[in-house]
């Protein structure tokens, strides 16, 4: 195969984390806002094969670099970090000698939260083994993935990786070995909203470590209780028991705001579709920003996305629960 195009979803936190950096678990749910990947092998006579990348989502356009020099490297950062990352892990099991042309397109960028980092990594690593005819299984592109994310950021539970592999809704536990549970669940009555500002997740995973380090005796009973709210949650989205679903989100909220990584932005949202009827509303993600979710009966629905836009919310057309990982035709 000459050219093969890919995509992979974003994900949007239900429950758990931070807790499920400490070893914990937490839901994901994968969303129908997708990151495409082409994958183009190039043969060139006259030099070294190269890695080309167009990125226009993160400002790489004609970017090239000699391919020997990406699978020398260990560390990577930078626009092109995570997939030069994937190009160097896939090589250590598959080496090759074809130039690469990689080109993306985004139905969301870097700035929402949705896990952009991981729907690329699960895109090019998808998009390789297919390529070069690996027949690789979820489970491996998910163990491939944790390398390639850890070589960038060196933390990183898995849960968004998950997410984009899998797709649907997903309990995932971040021990050893990992479990990654498909949730029966057909629709997630969410309704997602930007709150206008855009986080760095790493910086609030090292202050909520930080914390952790600095208060163990209060900040490990907070972890313990995030975790019983998604054993609860998990039984909650099982039996489609939102009123329970809601008001566990609102607790994990809480806990958020407790750990130190609400906003006023995103306080304000949650308040707000709180107030008008939903069943419960929390932070998405490592916080500081990003996007709040809001779970919402049809009925309430109107009158819940007018009073977030009211607050200067972007809510975002999105459906929850959308495929994993796939071949574009
Ligand atoms: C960030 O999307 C979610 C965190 O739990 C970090 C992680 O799971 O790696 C804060």
């Amino acid at each position: 195969m000459m050219s093969v195009t890919v995509s992979a979803p974003g994900k949007l936190f239900l429950l758990g984390e931070h807790a499920v950096v400490y070893g914990g678990q937490c839901i994901v749910t994968a969303v129908n806002a997708r990151l495409r990947v082409t994958l183009t092998q190039h043969s060139e006579t006259d030099q070294a094969p190269r890695l080309m990348i167009d990125a226009p989502d993160v400002d790489l356009e004609e970017w090239a670099v000699p391919l020997q020099r990406v699978v020398d490297r260990g560390g990577f950062s930078g626009p092109s970090a995570f997939i030069e990352s994937c190009v160097s892990v896939f090589y250590r099991y598959h080496p090759f000698v074809s130039g690469l042309h990689v080109e993306t397109n985004s139905d969301f960028g870097a700035t929402l939260g949705l896990g952009s980092s991981s729907a690329i990594v699960a895109a090019m690593l998808y998009g390789l083994g297919e390529l070069f005819d690996m027949q690789l299984t979820r489970d491996e592109l998910f163990e491939m993935g944790i390398e390639a994310i850890q070589q960038v950021q060196k933390t990183g539970s898995g849960a968004d990786l998950a997410a984009a592999v899998y797709g649907g809704t997903v309990y995932y536990a971040n021990q050893q070995p990992r479990q990654i549970t498909p949730l029966e669940v057909e629709s997630l009555p969410l309704v997602a909203v930007y709150s206008g500002e855009k986080a760095g997740t790493v910086n609030y995973v090292r202050q909520v470590r930080t914390l952790h380090e600095q208060l163990p005796d209060i900040i490990n009973p907070v972890i313990d209780t995030m975790l019983a709210v998604v054993e609860a949650g998990r039984t909650a989205v099982e039996s489609r028991d939102w009123e329970q679903l809601g008001r566990l989100m609102n607790i994990q909220h809480g806990l958020l705001h407790a750990l130190g990584v609400d906003t006023v932005a995103l306080a304000t949202l949650v308040l707000i579709a709180r107030s008008v009827g939903a069943w419960g509303a929390k932070l998405s993600g490592a916080g500081g920003g990003d996007c709040a979710i809001v779970l919402v009966s049809d009925e309430q629905r109107a009158q819940v996305v007018e009073a977030l836009r009211d607050m200067g919310g972007e809510v975002l057309e999105i459906e929850m629960n959308a495929p994993g990982v796939r071949i574009e035709v």
